[in-house]
């Protein structure tokens, strides 16, 4: 009997014994290739010969420092290149070891940036329903994603949700996918209203929403409105890139396409690419010159801040992306996948939508399409099609709840940079036999 706690005290996973490339070998000697990249994380894959290197070198050289005592040039100078390449108002890097550290750390550098400008009542955070910030209370307070929140409500600081973008479902008969993001961006300016504008902190969320609702882009205009509501009200605002930054969409910041500039960004998972578990929050000059001049200091910090190991790998991954022109071989697989998936399931009755940007897909299933009618929840969709995917040799990362944290059901895929087309290819024909084989097993149809 295994003394882990798995997140299924049931059913334990299978042992994982090592990997390689895009595949993931188990110790029945059994391969899946990782379609999802674990959660979206495996950005290059496994074993890339210059991660291990660097994180051999790294490891004989120096192991751990405390960041109040030192700093190490693993930390400078993947600070310098996330700055680099960071919209233009970005300055500073503060580097944690998960997604839901580094939205901990934008919340709380964003009530500390009021209290240095002398605007101590901004407290107040305002996020979209059906998304989701992390697992730690204060990302989970914020984060909207009500099956993840509804055990944890009573812990839970306040704080409010407006509607997620969400097209495929909310857009009306007859409004622009434009006029419809006008809409819904507008529903910020009334909650600031309502709070009270003196006393909203920030507005937090994913411009591709990841997990939550498989991938989900906003519409034309959404952000750039967005930015003008966080600006006339002097709130600032916050992009959980966790998911979908890091060059997972085809730019290194998916908030770029919008047009968009955050003052406050987060990301985690393709930064380190799995390698070592780092996070990162991206500042503003605009609020590294308040805590410069102010008190001098952040009021925040962990144990393992800027660990020298997950800097390395972190400092290896962001090079080979660069280095290797990664960006493109994103946006020329994800056409391929996207492409595939639409040919082999586009007109499939129960696959309602296919949606996402470069390596970030989401597959939306529905009972009926024409009236968009999700699954019976008890029957877990997902769930088998992620067992039936397994089966064929495919990872894939399901997910219940994708209209309202009960209903609905949704996968979403996020392979490696480095997939070939072949490997692209058997995704989709996995993925293409996986959901008759789930139908089939739920509906017995
Ligand atoms: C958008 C987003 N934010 C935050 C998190 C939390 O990250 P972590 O699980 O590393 O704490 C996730 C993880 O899935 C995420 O997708």
């Amino acid at each position: 009997m295994t003394k882990v706690l798995h997140r299924n005290m049931g059913a334990p996973p299978p042992e994982a014994v090592r990997s390689e490339g895009c595949r993931i070998f188990d110790r029945a000697g059994k391969a899946y290739i990782d379609a999802s990249g674990g959660a979206a994380v495996s950005c290059l894959g496994h074993g890339h010969p210059r991660v291990i290197d660097a994180l051999r070198e790294a490891i004989g050289r120096l192991q751990y420092v405390h960041t109040g005592s030192f700093t190490h040039s693993a930390q400078e100078e993947l600070a310098e290149v996330l700055v680099e390449d960071a919209p233009a108002n970005i300055s500073h890097a503060f580097f944690v070891s998960s997604g839901s550290e580094a939205v901990e750390s934008a919340l709380k550098l964003a009530r500390q940036y009021f209290l240095e400008i002398g605007e101590p009542k901004r407290r107040h955070f305002i996020a979209r329903r059906q998304s989701y910030h992390g697992n730690t209370l204060g990302a989970l307070a914020v984060g909207g994603n009500a099956l993840r929140r509804s055990s944890y409500q009573p812990l839970l600081m306040k704080a409010s949700h407006i509607s997620p973008c969400y097209a495929y479902r909310d857009k009306l008969d007859g409004e622009s996918l434009e006029a419809y993001g006008l809409r819904v961006a507008n529903e910020l300016q009334r909650e600031i209203l309502s709070l009270g504008p003196e006393s909203v902190a920030g507005f937090i969320a994913e411009p591709v929403v990841g997990a939550t609702l498989g991938a989900a882009e906003p519409a034309p205009g959404y952000f750039r409105r967005i930015r003008e509501i966080c600006d006339q009200y002097g709130v600032l605002l916050i992009a959980d890139e966790i998911m979908c930054g890091g060059g997972r969409t085809g730019d290194m910041y998916s908030m770029e396409a919008e047009g968009a500039a955050a003052d406050i960004i987060t990301i985690a998972k393709g930064l380190g690419g799995g390698y070592q578990p780092i996070g990162a929050m991206l500042l503003s000059n605009k609020i590294a010159e308040a805590i410069r001049t102010g008190s001098g200091s952040f009021m925040h910090g962990h144990t393992y801040l800027g660990h020298p190991l997950a800097c390395s790998a972190a400092l290896a991954v962001q090079k080979v992306i660069r280095e290797e022109n990664l960006l493109t071989a994103v946006r020329v697989q994800g056409a391929r996948l996207m492409n595939g998936l639409k040919q082999a399931l586009g007109q499939h009755p129960n696959v309602g939508d296919i949606r996402g940007r470069g390596l970030l897909i989401g597959l939306e299933f529905v009972k009926n399409r024409e009236t968009k009618t999700p699954f019976d929840p008890s029957l877990k969709l997902n769930q088998i099609i992620k067992k039936e995917a397994m089966e064929r040799g495919v990872m894939v990362y399901p997910m219940p709840g994708t209209i309202d944290g009960i209903n609905g059901d949704h996968i979403v895929l996020a392979p490696p940079f480095i997939a070939s087309d072949s490997e692209i290819d058997e995704i989709v024909s996995a993925v293409a036999g996986a959901i008759p084989g789930a139908l089939e097993r739920v509906l017995g149809c």
